[in-house]
């Protein structure tokens, strides 16, 4: 099975050396991967649809100062909340993944799509920082945008413990990058972002709980790898390239829970062709998965919007 080969070649880059491993690993992923080709679009309206989840519970995007977990190697969610008006974006990530080429390889899409792109953002585009921003795309220096852009990228950092003040962010944002973390570290990443937010902060998080290799292996299902128990989905794939916690909605809502935040917003609506398979016991889970509803485990993906608690609304 294709995803099989694929989680091996991923587990056998994992055991070398970390910078080897993560210079491997990305070539890896330029050359046969996700990286092949890159879509700038696409990611731009991951940032759209933050700022409209963001405005429908009370909270703009623009003038916010903005958290992102999990940069990963582009700069799209930051250079898109920033074209939405954000005054500033702080985004963190434990590895040090940021590739210069690839922003500019974005950039240069911008510029290029420049009407798409300002079709994307409609009223909510700051056109002023547009052109400032398709400036760089022809005389690209990282430094230079990350200043022009207010951004401020930390890496190595933890989410879960921040070089923040108290109340120093009023979005605290992701876009698939839950699904990729342990439970336990979720909640102390979810209990920092308390920390740090200001009183009307707002969390706002996109999960895809869909089984990652089914992205690329049209042989299996979007549930397939709950079938395997911990273990022996550990041994198959648990490197750190392609770790997926396999948590369902009512895990993460729990994990909300128990970190003390109050959902004001769920997004998430049972896939309906999963759903169907489900209901004809045509899909094998593992115990642990078996005694979840049918909706739970073929719900695909979530927005959640949330609040700590104790803060006012
Ligand atoms: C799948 S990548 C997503 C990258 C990016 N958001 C995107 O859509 O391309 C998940 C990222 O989260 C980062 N990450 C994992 N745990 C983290 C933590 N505790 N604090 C900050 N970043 C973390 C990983 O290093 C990785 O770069």
């Amino acid at each position: 099975m294709y995803w099989m080969i694929k989680a091996g070649i991923q587990n056998s880059v994992a055991l070398l050396p970390g910078p080897i491993s993560h210079r491997v690993y990305y070539a890896i992923q330029r050359r046969f991967g996700g990286l092949r080709s890159i879509q700038v679009e696409d990611k731009l309206r991951q940032g759209v649809e933050v700022a409209g989840h963001a405005a429908r519970n009370g909270l703009e995007v623009a003038g916010a100062r903005v958290l992102e977990v999990g940069t990963g190697r582009r700069l799209n969610l930051p250079l898109s909340l920033w074209l939405q008006g954000a005054r500033e974006i702080t985004t963190v990530d434990l590895h040090t993944y940021l590739r210069p080429e690839l922003v500019q390889e974005d950039l240069r899409q911008i510029r290029d799509q420049r009407g798409r792109v300002e079709a994307l953002f409609g009223p909510r585009l700051d056109r002023a920082r547009l052109r400032k921003l398709l400036v760089l795309a022809d005389n690209f220096n990282l430094d230079r945008l990350l200043d022009v852009c207010s951004i401020r990228y930390l890496s190595p950092a933890d989410a879960a413990n921040l070089a923040l003040a108290d109340g120093a962010i009023d979005l605290h944002v992701s876009y698939e990058v839950f699904e990729h973390i342990p439970g336990a570290t979720l909640e102390a990443i979810l209990r920092e972002g308390a920390r740090v937010l200001s009183a009307q902060g707002l969390l706002v998080h996109y999960i895809d709980f869909s089984d990652h290799f089914s992205h690329s292996d049209p042989a299996i299902g979007p549930i397939n790898f709950l079938q395997y128990g911990d273990r022996a989905f550990g041994l198959l794939a648990g490197n750190r390239y392609m770790y997926m916690n396999r948590l369902r909605l009512d895990d993460f809502r729990g994990l909300y829970a128990r970190a003390g935040q109050r959902v004001l917003e769920q997004v998430a609506a049972p896939d309906s062709e999963t759903a169907g398979r489900l209901a004809q016991g045509q899909l094998k889970l593992a115990p642990a998965f078996a005694a979840k509803s049918h909706d739970v485990l073929a719900t695909l993906n979530a927005w959640l919007v949330s609040r700590p608690e104790a803060t006012p609304a």
